[in-house]
């Protein structure tokens, strides 16, 4: 497939987060000037119409399950502090393709806190924890910088007299799991123990952190909000193509010519955003797939290429949007082997809790890597494929979903090079 009109040898475009104006790094003085701080002395006023915004807005949950903002807000909102209301803010940031929330973080640190601070007045937190994957150290550098500047401004004393209590922002670095990111997970990290998700119900909203009304919020997320309070929600809702709303930051990696993380309209087309954002392939070679969300989703195809790349548009076609991964692969690259390496990284990332999880994920890599290697037979393939019926659900939290709608969609795709692969 040629590529069409590329824009720019630029690997980045911008909108709304990734505006210049925006990626200024730790700059209070700059961020100020370029109109940071307008949210917060919106939501200060009147917190009950930031939700409201939110709810018009039909913001999504950016971290991978596209959850409406909004409900989630409402549910902590309504809830007693016990004695204190928590927000954690998701940067664990560890899926492999997806590379957003760190460029965020670096280059717009205090947009991510502005809005981490709105969302805080809106919903009644008085503390908020930025947790942090650990490896990306520009990212916690920024952030570190950022909230000291932030302590000696006066903006601590606006939100705290608004909220009737000292609003405390800690930044966390996690543990250096993948599944850390998972949402209860993060809060066993924030009590100090090891990350192992919890057991649902209960959910955050009712008792998170230390028993207390938790929400939680991907950094890209967050960053949405001082926009959406500035600008409202029409606004907001205008800049994505229908069913899309607002922008999304895209992480597109694998054989394109100008990798990287794109800004683009909810709901652009994988077409435009390969063949006009990325350039096209690199290897010159007719694209083979798409994994779409990063590998804890399903595949995409030529077939796909006009396809919108958001919540709702994908989930008609049975896949997911994710994280907004989207890692490209061209004709003559082997389904198998590729799928061979994202379970190994699943079945290396189980937290071991669950059984059906632990020995689940363990299974379908080993026998990946026997059929992959030339040793596998029919046997190992219905194995396979009986795991993917029995699996799905049977853990507590999303991984072993993830694992298995990857390699159920591999089969759904690919089934053939599965059989030639067979001893
Ligand atoms: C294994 C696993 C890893 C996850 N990792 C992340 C992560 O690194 N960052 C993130 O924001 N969400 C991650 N999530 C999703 C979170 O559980 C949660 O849905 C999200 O933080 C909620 O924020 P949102 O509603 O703004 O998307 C992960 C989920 C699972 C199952
Ligand atoms: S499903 Fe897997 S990763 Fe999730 S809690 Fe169970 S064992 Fe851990």
């Amino acid at each position: 497939m040629e590529s069409l009109n590329h824009k720019s040898a630029l690997a980045e475009t911008h909108l709304v987060l990734l505006h210049p104006d925006r990626r200024i790094g730790a700059d209070m003085a700059r961020w100020r000037q370029s109109g940071g701080g307008k949210a917060l002395a919106r939501a200060v006023q009147d917190p009950a119409a930031v939700r409201e915004e939110i709810r018009l807005a039909e913001l999504r949950g950016l971290g991978g399950s596209g959850f409406p903002a909004w409900r989630k807000w409402d549910a902590v909102a309504a809830e007693l502090p016990k004695p204190d209301k928590y927000l954690v803010v998701n940067g664990n940031e560890d899926e492999p393709g997806t590379f957003k929330d760190r460029l965020l973080l670096e280059e717009t640190p205090h947009q991510v806190i502005e809005g981490a601070v709105v969302a805080a007045l809106a919903i009644g937190a008085n503390r908020v924890v930025f947790y942090i994957n650990p490896d990306l150290a520009r990212s916690l550098a920024a952030m570190r910088t950022a909230l000291e500047q932030w302590r000696t401004s006066d903006l601590p004393a606006l939100a705290s007299t608004a909220l009737g209590k000292p609003l405390q922002l800690e930044l966390l670095p996690g543990s250096g799991h993948y599944i850390g990111g998972e949402e209860t997970a993060s809060m066993e990290w924030v009590e100090g123990r090891f990350p192992f998700p919890r057991g649902k119900p209960p959910y955050p909203a009712q008792s998170g952190v230390h028993g207390c009304p938790t929400l939680i919020n991907n950094v890209e997320t967050l960053a949405n909000v001082p926009h959406i309070v500035v600008h409202g929600a029409a606004w907001f809702r205008a800049l994505g193509k229908a069913p899309g709303t607002g922008t999304k930051l895209y992480s597109l990696s694998g054989d394109v010519l100008h990798p990287g993380v794109f800004e683009l309209p909810m709901g652009t087309s994988l077409r435009e955003l390969i063949f006009v954002h990325g350039g096209g392939l690199l290897s010159g070679k007719p694209l083979k797939a798409v994994f779409t969300g990063g590998p804890s989703s399903t595949l995409l195809t030529p077939a796909d290429l006009d396809v919108a790349l958001d919540f709702d548009s994908l989930r008609t076609r049975g896949s997911n949007l994710g994280t907004g991964a989207m890692i490209v692969i061209s004709e003559g690259t082997g389904i198998v082997k590729r799928v061979a390496e994202y379970e190994r990284f699943f079945a290396h990332s189980s937290c071991g809790q669950c059984n059906s999880c632990k020995v689940g994920t363990a299974t379908m890599s080993r026998l990946l890597d026997r059929i992959d290697t030339g040793c596998g037979t029919a046997a190992d393939l219905a194995s396979l494929e009986n795991l993917c019926t029995m699996l799905p659900n049977s853990g507590r939290c999303h991984l072993i979903n993830g694992a298995v709608q990857l390699l159920d969609s591999a089969f759904h795709h690919f089934h053939d090079e599965f059989r030639q692969a067979l001893r």
